[in-house]
């Protein structure tokens, strides 16, 4: 079965599949997505994505679109593929109209989608830990949509790579440290959990709500605060969280050691039981 993609209501093979060059996402980066994965075949915290789409899309005043249809159009594209652990990039752009920076009334949204099976961390990262580096946060000042807008955030993963390390950290101006540029940030000190609260500077992650359940639930102490990075440095475990990073412990930034160096026991906890719930089929 090739990778699909879905436009506007058609499905295809990816490599057939094109864009109107006046589509608004594509010219003014004015879109929103959503990467949704599946275990087994079955998509893990589905209603979850769809409600931040819908947010995002809200935040952005675009006409509302049937959610129903969406969801019927992820579900089908799904089945249709085939593939067991599926990753789901869901775009949805203002529309089509000649180049303008105002915006046409009465624009009709356009919807594609792409499958294919997730591309896993790699084995050796998963086990014994990632690398960082901190960047200066250069994204505007709405990071809680989920806009195309990627720019900094791919220019910072590729800085990374460039160094020799897995993934950046952005950290503000001010020092405070915010996410990672496709995951959410958790720091452990003293055996209590700390992450950046939901502001309009970080992405609501959907994996760190399943993370917050999780803590909850098996007693683990979470505080949502600010925090620079000196306590970033000397935090006893740190963790990447996202739906394709799931729960990846990170053990070395800007060239020094979190903790002993090696992935802490919080964390392989945490992931263990994220995995757990994400193959049981299960939502937050
Ligand atoms: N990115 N923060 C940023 C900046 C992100 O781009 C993402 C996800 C997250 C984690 O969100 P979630 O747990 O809902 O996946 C946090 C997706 C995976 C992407 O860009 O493909």
């Amino acid at each position: 079965m090739p990778d699909l993609a879905y436009v506007n209501g058609e499905i295809m093979p990816i490599e057939k599949a094109v864009v109107p060059i006046e589509d608004r996402g594509y010219q003014f980066g004015d879109g929103v997505y959503e990467f949704v994965a599946s275990y087994e075949g079955r998509l893990f915290m589905l209603e979850e994505h769809l409600d931040r789409l819908e947010r995002s899309m809200r935040e952005l005043a675009f006409d509302p679109i049937s959610r129903s249809e969406i969801k019927a159009a992820i579900c089908d594209l799904l089945k249709r593929s085939g593939y067991p652990r599926a990753g789901i990039y869901i775009q949805i752009s203002r529309g089509v109209a000649p180049r303008n920076h105002a915006i046409t009334p009465d624009m009709a949204a356009q919807i594609i989608m792409t499958i294919r099976p997730v591309k896993e961390i790699q084995e050796d990262i998963r086990k014994n830990g990632a690398t960082a580096i901190t960047v200066q946060d250069t994204r505007w000042v709405r990071c809680d949509i989920k806009t195309v807008q990627l720019l900094a955030n791919s220019l910072a993963k590729q800085k990374a790579l460039d160094s020799g390390c897995d993934d950046a950290i952005f950290v503000s101006d001010q020092g405070i440290v915010r996410e990672g540029t496709s995951s959410n940030l958790f720091i452990i000190s003293g055996g209590k959990l700390i992450t950046h609260p939901l502001t309009d500077y970080i992405l609501p992650g959907i994996t760190r709500t399943a993370v917050l359940n999780i803590c909850k639930a098996a007693d683990l102490e979470v505080e949502e605060s600010f925090f620079g990075t000196e306590t970033l440095y000397g935090a006893d475990e740190v963790f990447l969280t996202g739906t394709v990073t799931e729960v990846l412990p990170v053990v070395r930034i800007d060239g020094r050691s979190i903790g002993d160096g090696k992935v802490g026991p919080i964390t392989r906890r945490i992931y263990d039981l994220l995995r757990k719930q994400a193959l049981a089929g299960g939502s937050a």
